[in-house]
């Protein structure tokens, strides 16, 4: 055994929708949200324009609730992709400018990406992952994996349960940017990487023909769609501490 360098592999995982977060939490993962289409990317380009935090809540009567303690706060969101009445923003990430949103705390309520990273919140740690910062995302877990010697679930939150061809290929994006060999990736996590492999060239039109982005341009997102498919454009990679989200820095690994 002299002279030879032992290192453990980490175990990648993937979620396929929200029902499989208990698993993740359970074996002690770093779990990464992913809800490309568009509450991940909202939350990272929310905080890369120098948001303080978001607030991720459940339903959108809490959010108001949350708001009416706090109307200094933002108030976002969708229910079927369109800003609630009396909202201040939808959930179009193009609307969360450094104008609007700098050092502001938001309040956040979406159909499935807040309430899966809400379902997360007993894992210790918790990151939001998009195109927009999956070579972040990937860096940050795999580091704080290999730390704490635990394995990394991605989750794909779906829309309303059901999977969603983006999140998968995200998937994919993010685990071809973890900065290691010392992988053990489950089959799901090779088809996502296969998945995103085969359509990197193409990013823009394959996630256009999926269902939720369909739904989003019949509604007049397209600009949405689009800005949501553009690969690491940000590095803020959004942590949940407690019951909010914050940029992640330097200090987590102190955590
Ligand atoms: C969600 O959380 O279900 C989505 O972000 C919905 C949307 O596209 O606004």
């Amino acid at each position: 055994m002299t002279g030879r360098k032992f290192t453990l592999n980490v175990p990648t995982n993937l979620g396929f929708t929200t029902k499989d977060i208990a698993k993740a939490v359970q074996r002690g993962d770093v779990i990464i949200v992913i809800d490309v289409l568009r509450c991940s990317s909202t939350i990272v380009t929310a905080l890369a324009n120098a948001a303080d935090a978001v607030i991720p809540t459940k339903t959108v009567k809490e959010a108001r609730i949350l708001h009416k303690k706090h109307p200094e706060f933002i108030l976002a969101g969708e229910r079927r992709g369109i800003k609630p009445k009396g909202f201040d923003l939808g959930n179009s990430p193009l609307e969360f400018s450094p104008q609007k949103v700098k050092g502001r705390h938001i309040i956040l309520t979406t159909t499935s990406g807040t309430k899966a990273i809400i379902l997360s919140k007993n894992a210790k740690y918790v990151f939001t992952g998009a195109f927009l910062n999956a070579e972040a995302t990937a860096k940050a877990a795999l580091n704080l994996a290999q730390q704490e010697k635990i394995g990394i679930s991605l989750i794909s939150a779906g829309t309303n349960g059901r999977f969603s061809l983006e999140d998968f290929i995200c998937v994919g994006a993010i685990v071809e940017s973890f900065p290691a060999d010392n992988l053990e990736h489950s089959d799901a996590i090779l088809a996502a990487l296969l998945a995103f492999q085969q359509t990197r060239k193409s990013l823009d039109r394959v996630i256009q023909s999926g269902h939720h982005a369909r739904y989003l341009i019949s509604q007049g997102f397209e600009e949405d769609v689009k800005f949501c498919s553009q690969l690491n454009i940000f590095k803020i990679v959004p942590f949940l501490k407690g019951e909010i989200i914050v940029p992640l820095n330097g200090s987590l690994l102190f955590y």
